[in-house]
């Protein structure tokens, strides 16, 4: 049995697909909630080193349908990367690149097709039933690692994304899409050093590029490690401006806090009197550093914690200030106010000083709610659903899972988003344990 802690507690792979129909619940499903709430993380086929990374964990989907006020069904499945069809013995749709070849991260629509993503390989392409179609490099623009976090600006509907690509320079490619999946651009930006760039934040105007201290370390990759990332001591952390409408490579650099943020929550301008932008803020989930003495994953006692980030345009400057102490990451807001400034956002709250984990609700102005799960319970991040297009700011649910790791329950809750202190206004049993996961969508019912 592997020594790794990556594959134990809340992270226990399962080892089945299953499906499950009208699954019992526990209050009320709001009818309205029509369609798929789908989670993605990585859940390893098999036995794993004792270095095992976490982010190195096989693809595993998650989906849950709702319809009617009813639980439909439960299914889920592997992403079928080469090395996954490999081990489970079956023929691969598609041929494996550069050992990099992972989709665990993110499951994410888009123009009209679902994807599996993770930023060192192209995305892959899975049907609402999560069987895996193939790769997908829109007409050959991705040519590289892509992201696991692409963002569609919500008033062009472009996605936008920032990839990287380990086994290139020290580079970033700034990706825009249309939003019916054709190419419009891309950019690549030379950086200092080969670093992990997992988010990035924008505004009306901008993308914000995170180039941070945790930077690809060639020589444990050559010999076979999966702890390829290391803290980087000396390495100059900044923060980039870029025009969203850029042709060219251009950034504005600013210097900033020596940290690691993996993801941002969202960013926004504030301008003058004559409308000219002076300060850009962003809003992240900021940990001390990462991967400095422990390489396997998140650990060696630093936390995410909420922080704003202000770049000051008029004089070069960069800011932080602490705006939540409290264990949380995986923040999501409104995506109607994506680039603009939000008041309402949710975060999962890890394992900290209640030792459970639960999801903290802020409203602006300070205003917070947090619910936790109870002890032993590990809480997914949770995902934002309006209640129709006309809804106001922060209207809407909030869906995440919570699984019990020491009895193996799992279920799916529903949260009114502006009522999280007083609990679920259901919760859906789920026929097996869900591992931690990443990332995931709410794809509404058409
Ligand atoms: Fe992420």
């Amino acid at each position: 049995m592997s020594t790794s802690p990556w594959v134990k507690g809340p992270y226990t792979p399962v080892e089945k697909e299953v499906e499950a129909f009208d699954l019992e619940v526990e209050g009320s499903i709001p009818p309205e909630l029509n369609g798929m709430l789908a989670r993605i993380g990585p859940n390893p086929i098999g036995e794993v080193p004792p270095d095992h990374n976490l982010f190195f964990g096989d693809g595993m989907m998650h989906a849950l349908t709702l319809k009617d006020g009813r639980a439909q069904t439960y299914r889920n499945r592997w992403v079928r990367t080469e090395p996954v069809a490999h081990k489970l013995g079956e023929e691969a749709p598609v041929q494996a690149i550069d050992g990099t070849d992972v989709a665990n991260t993110h499951i994410f629509p888009f123009a009209g097709s679902l994807y599996a993503m993770t930023e060192t390989c192209i995305p892959y392409r899975v049907s609402e039933e999560l069987e895996t179609l193939g790769r997908e490099d829109f007409s050959g623009f991705i040519d590289s690692g892509f992201t696991a976090h692409p963002h569609v600006d919500p008033l062009s509907g472009d996605l936008h994304a920032i990839g990287y690509d380990i086994n290139s320079e020290a580079s970033v490619t700034h990706y825009v899409l249309g939003e019916d999946g054709s190419p419009k651009r891309k950019a690549r930006i030379t950086l200092n050093g080969p670093g992990l760039i997992h988010d990035f934040a924008a505004t009306e105007n901008f993308i914000i590029i995170f180039d941070l201290p945790l930077l690809y370390d060639e020589e444990a990759a050559i010999q076979g490690s999966q702890a390829a990332y290391k803290w980087t001591h000396g390495y100059e952390a900044r923060v980039g401006l870029r025009r969203l409408d850029a042709e060219d490579a251009s950034v504005r650099w600013f210097e900033g806090p020596n940290s690691f943020v993996f993801h941002a929550m969202n960013a926004w301008e504030e301008r003058d009197e004559s409308g000219s932008v002076t300060r850009i803020h962003c809003d992240v989930c900021r940990f001390e550093k990462m991967f400095d003495e422990v390489r396997s994953g998140p650990g060696e006692g630093t936390v995410p914690q909420l922080y704003r980030w202000t770049m000051n345009l008029v004089t070069g400057e960069m800011s932080e200030q602490l705006i939540d102490p409290r264990v949380q990451d995986f923040p999501r807001i409104d995506e109607r106010y994506w680039g603009r400034e939000n008041r309402f956002s949710v975060t999962t709250e890890l394992f900290s000083r209640t030792g459970q984990s639960g999801i903290i609700a802020q409203y602006g102005n300070g205003a917070s709610q947090e619910w936790g799960f109870g002890q032993g319970v590990d809480t997914s991040e949770a995902i934002f659903v309006p209640h129709d297009d006309k809804a106001g700011e922060g209207e809407g649910y909030l869906l995440a899972t919570a699984c019990n790791y020491r009895n193996g329950a799992a279920k799916a809750a529903i949260f009114d988003a502006q009522d999280v202190k007083n609990g679920p206004l259901a919760e859906i049993m789920l026929p097996q344990r869900v591992p931690a996961t990443f990332h995931g969508s709410w794809l509404p019912a058409l």
